[in-house]
């Protein structure tokens, strides 16, 4: 089930990007929203593909070395080849992990799909180990058809 606060925080993403008109404000906006939901939210951002690779967008957090991603890396690359969100529960246990922040213990991933066919992603970083739930992934995933939506209305 999905609480009030959580409901509150996909229908402020609606409302907010309904009005913006770039790829990128779209993504800016969402972002920050999504950021500020959970001070547990350490880094917020969105990865878009790019023919055969992932790139940055926009994001909320310390700045991060991968720019890029080739679909065959990282928790990032992992989630658009499988087409389906996934939770890392503690990183550095994970051989896929591509390391942004030395704080970063759990990872939530989950692809932006349009009728089968993945336009980019969110992804957000915890510094709390195991902190993405079943709830967290079931929220985000509705953001994420949100803004797909969003994005279909100006491509
Ligand atoms: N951790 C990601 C890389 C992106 S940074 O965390 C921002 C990964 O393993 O793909």
């Amino acid at each position: 089930m999905i609480n009030d606060k959580r409901r509150q925080l996909i229908d402020n993403i609606r409302i907010a990007i309904a009005n913006k008109k770039t790829e990128h404000d779209i993504l800016q906006t969402a972002a920050q929203l999504i950021d500020g939901f959970s001070e547990h939210y350490n880094w917020t951002g969105f990865y878009m593909l790019r023919g055969d690779y992932l790139e940055v967008g926009p994001f909320v957090g310390p700045d991060t070395p991968h720019k890029q991603i080739e679909l065959n890396k990282g928790i990032c690359g992992a989630a658009v080849s499988q087409g389906k969100t996934i939770i890392v529960n503690d990183v550095n246990s994970d051989p896929r992990y591509l390391s942004c922040s030395i704080s970063t213990k759990s990872e939530i991933v989950i692809p932006l799909i349009d009728n089968g066919k993945c336009l980019g992603e969110i992804d957000i970083d915890s510094n709390e180990p195991s902190y993405f739930t079943s709830k967290d992934k079931e929220m985000l995933e509705k953001i994420a058809d949100v803004i797909v939506k969003r994005l279909k209305q100006i491509m």
